[in-house]
């Protein structure tokens, strides 16, 4: 389709309903600078949205009952009172929406029944967060539709728990944050822990340089049972060392901390993420100091580190950045939770098509299914736009 992602929503709002819709709201699919798997560790992340944005045109309807059209399908999905009363109950894409309504009524709010639209340019499944992106945008047009009380930075939580509660999959509050709270022209440095953000300049035009996303184009293995094994590792090492989160344990301390756990599996994945949470402080107190261009080798550290300590990536991802890397890249890393995905390289701007085409032939000479690639700039969080 040519027309554009807030044109498509409306024309799939006429034509399921034969109505105009009362407004519509955009959420953005993310993209994470650095520190990953660190959310869910109490730690800090780096996120900023992407211009790739799913809208949902909506309109209020009487009574309890939420029906949902996707450009995706083409299907129109109905549920009401008893689906939302509690989890598992709506399933398939639909339960992310149904997830919304139940998150927004298990915090006491009152949910107006509603009619919406869903279209979208965030790709699924290359771990651009289209989840959060798609939870993002109805959370925020059911508060507006409702006129509900709950301001912006309480918004992730609640579209988190939609996600992890009621569609069942138990990952952190970095994809929320990124899509409801990011900056244009920013990264979004977060705290996981108390959800406290600052809004980092990263302005990658006026440093002459641009950041290439490579959709690695590998299937995801398996990626649901490993995000929750590395969870589970990462809480068990917390609980060996004694401390709440393993954001508690930091870089000096890491030695000592290493050699007080019991196996080499738990403290490889501990080793990432205290490294990690540090990379992260690291680039953004660079960012801060202007120095754009130093953040490429914890870039490629943090890569390093995901493919070895954390042992997340697959070969498709590992040969991109290789391939990015010795083409010239600043620095490059898979983002996202891992085993598929994209991965981002920093690069001079006029490099960028160079480094693509030096990935695109890596892939061909290993057989892989040829990647796909494109320049982005941070762009703004979640918005009504009319
Ligand atoms: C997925 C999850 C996030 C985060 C990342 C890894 O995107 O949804 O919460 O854990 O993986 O950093």
């Amino acid at each position: 389709m040519t027309d554009d992602v807030a044109t498509r929503a409306t024309a799939g709002f006429r034509s399921a309903y034969g109505a105009e819709p009362a407004g519509r709201w955009a959420a953005p699919g993310r993209a994470n600078l650095i520190g990953e798997h660190t959310d869910y560790n109490d730690g800090f992340v780096l996120p900023f949205a992407l211009s790739l944005r799913t809208v949902a045109a909506a309109a209020t309807q009487p009574g309890e009952t939420w029906t949902v059209w996707s450009e995706l399908t083409g299907e129109t999905v109905s549920f009401g009172a008893a689906e939302v009363a509690a989890p598992g109950r709506v399933t398939g894409w639909a339960a992310y929406v149904a997830g919304v309504v139940w998150a927004l009524r298990e915090a006491g709010h009152a949910v107006s029944g509603a009619r919406l639209a869903i279209a979208s340019d965030v790709p699924l499944g290359s771990g651009l967060s289209s989840s959060a992106a798609l939870e993002s945008a109805v959370l925020a047009a059911l508060v507006d539709l409702g006129g509900l009380d709950l301001p912006a930075e309480r918004r992730p939580r609640l579209a988190q728990r939609a996600e992890n509660a009621y569609v069942g999959a138990p990952t952190g509050i970095m994809d929320q944050s990124a899509a409801i709270r990011c900056r244009a022209g920013h990264a979004l440095f977060l705290d996981c822990r108390d959800e406290s953000v600052e809004h980092i300049p990263f302005d990658l035009d006026a440093a002459g340089l641009a950041m290439l996303v490579v959709d690695s184009r590998a299937p995801h293995r398996h990626a649901d049972g490993e995000y929750a094994a590395r969870r589970k590792s990462c809480e068990h090492g917390a609980e060996q060392l004694g401390v709440p989160a393993l954001r508690d344990v930091d870089v000096a301390g890491l030695d000592d901390a290493l050699a007080r756990l019991d196996d080499d599996e738990t403290r490889r994945r501990v080793r990432h993420v205290v490294t990690e949470d540090q990379r992260v402080l690291d680039t953004v107190a660079l960012l801060r100091a202007g120095r754009i261009r130093e953040i490429g080798p914890l870039l490629t550290a943090s890569h390093a580190s995901m493919r070895d300590d954390f042992e997340i990536t697959v070969p498709e991802i590992d040969t991109a950045v290789e391939a990015a890397l010795a083409a010239g890249a600043l620095g490059a890393r898979m983002t996202g939770g891992g085993f598929g995905g994209c991965v981002l390289a920093l690069v001079d701007a006029a490099a960028a098509e160079t480094v693509a085409a030096a990935v695109t032939a890596a892939y061909a000479e290993r057989g892989f299914t040829a990647p796909g690639h494109v320049t982005v700039l941070p762009g703004p969080g979640a918005t009504r736009l009319d």
